[in-house]
């Protein structure tokens, strides 16, 4: 295997940095002018841009985004899969314009008829018949945790070590050495002991997910059908199959979340591989980028949840807000699934989602570098670390910082953007062969540059 020397990627990382500083003086100025806002920022995850600033956008079409300071880029990042109907797509502006300006009313407390065909379009993807709508697949997750409480009278969340659902309290759990569940490193002021809420093992680990739901109290194993927020960790063959099996034999829900895995196909990792999961979750990219979420119940769940008249599911029980299921998200999302993320969409979003993965390994593979690359459909994803890891924990304990932040400004600095959390790639509708060769082009060229190779 070809070795990366620490010190000539410290001088490269340095070199990528001051070339980023070079570029964008108006981001940093207007980054600079920014001390109202809290780390400087909208939202503080922002921070989390490679280089010391992030770029200041002026638009952003399709797969496009071009910054203040001029630079057009190709954009991989899609807002972390916002965008993964590809920015301001033609066919949903037109119908968010025509709610919003010519029939009117972006809020009312009133349903449109969308909802019934945007509940209709997601039974036919999913399977579960029964939806509601709301803002954020973070609150969906919230908001489905609280019904799979409800539905069972079990008190805990059965997720896995570094799972990334949003921001749900219950999730930001990973197992001390006793396997008991334990606020992740960064937590912020957790309102209980994780233990209290939580139960937590390694993925792909069936052994020890058996062991915890044998304690009776988990309502709910809740996952992504692969897990994408640290790196992508894919599922061996049969676990996700013995997810489901254990949590009918211990009377848990199984509750997939599919925010991201969606990239997989029209219906996600449930159509493909046959999940039948009990509450399914999405957001994100349904709304192409007009905030909105859903989650999916079986009359199963629907049933149980009847049986508790005691809880107030239509008030102030803790399920709902005041925007959730609004006229415009539904607009939205209806026809982003109606004209965008359709079948053929998906064929060609697939297509070069296996174009950049084969294009990267081919990479790999010829300047032997030991890291590995990952695909769920339309989104890929490459790990400093190989073979690609088996559960969160091991993927989170070959993060690489350094590496990471120098691939991000390499390709910056060179016109594509990588999502800023991880080296996530994702493809959209106006993606093209172009832009993926593109990619390929740089990071053979910075993989040589890395690795010394003459
Ligand atoms: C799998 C998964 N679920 C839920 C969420 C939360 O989405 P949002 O930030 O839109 O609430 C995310 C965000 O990255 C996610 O990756």
């Amino acid at each position: 295997m070809t070795e990366i020397s620490r010190e000539h990627l410290k001088n490269l990382l340095d070199r990528e940095r001051t070339t980023y500083r070079e570029n964008n003086p108006r981001s940093i100025e207007l980054y600079g002018q920014a001390k109202n806002l809290f780390g400087s920022v909208p939202m503080t995850w922002m921070n989390k841009w490679s280089g010391g600033f992030p770029l200041y956008f002026e638009t952003a079409q399709g797969n496009q985004i071009t910054d203040v300071d001029g630079h057009t880029y190709i954009d991989f990042a899609l807002g972390d899969t916002g965008a993964m109907a590809g920015h301001s797509p033609q066919a949903s502006t037109a119908a968010i314009n025509e709610r919003i300006a010519v029939a009117g009313g972006i809020t009312t407390m009133l349903p449109t008829s969308d909802a019934q065909w945007v509940g209709a379009e997601l039974t036919r993807r999913f399977g579960l018949p029964l939806w509601s709508f709301t803002l954020t697949a973070t609150d969906a997750n919230r908001w489905a945790v609280r019904l799979a409480r409800l539905a069972t009278g079990k008190s805990k969340i059965l997720v896995f070590s570094y799972c990334y659902h949003g921001s749900v309290d219950e999730t930001f759990a990973v197992p001390d050495a006793t396997g008991a569940a334990v606020a992740r490193p960064g937590n912020v002021a957790p309102p209980v002991a994780l233990a209290e809420t939580t139960r937590v093992v390694e993925f792909n680990d069936l052994a020890a997910v058996e062991r915890e739901l044998a304690n009776g109290d988990v309502a709910a194993i809740l996952t992504e059908p692969a897990m994408t927020n640290i790196g992508i960790v894919l599922p061996e063959p049969g676990f996700l199959s013995g997810l489901r099996e254990l949590a009918t034999k211990y009377n848990a829900l199984l509750m997939i979340d599919e925010t991201h895995t969606f990239s997989a196909g029209p219906g996600g990792m449930t159509a493909r591989d046959n999940l039948a999961p009990d509450i399914f979750v999405i957001g994100k990219s349904i709304g192409a980028g007009i905030p909105c979420g859903a989650y999916g119940i079986t009359q199963e769940v629907a049933d149980l949840l009847a049986n508790h008249p005691e809880a107030d599911l239509i008030d102030v029980g803790g399920v709902g807000g005041t925007l959730a299921g609004n006229a415009l998200s539904l607009t939205a999302m209806r026809a982003t699934l109606e004209q965008l993320l359709t079948d053929e969409a998906f064929s060609h979003m697939i297509e070069l989602g296996t174009r950049y993965t084969d294009g990267v390994r081919a990479i790999l593979e010829r300047y032997e570098i030991n890291w590995s690359i990952s695909q769920i459909g339309a989104r890929a994803e490459y790990r400093f670390t190989s073979p690609a890891p088996l559960n969160g924990s091991d993927s989170a304990a070959k993060s690489d910082d350094e590496l990471d932040e120098f691939m991000h400004l390499y390709m910056c600095n060179r016109g594509i953007l990588m999502t800023p959390f991880h080296n996530m790639a994702l493809m959209c509708p106006t993606t093209t062969q172009a832009d993926v060769d593109a990619h390929e082009r740089l990071f053979e060229a910075a993989i040589v540059e890395l690795a010394q190779i003459k």
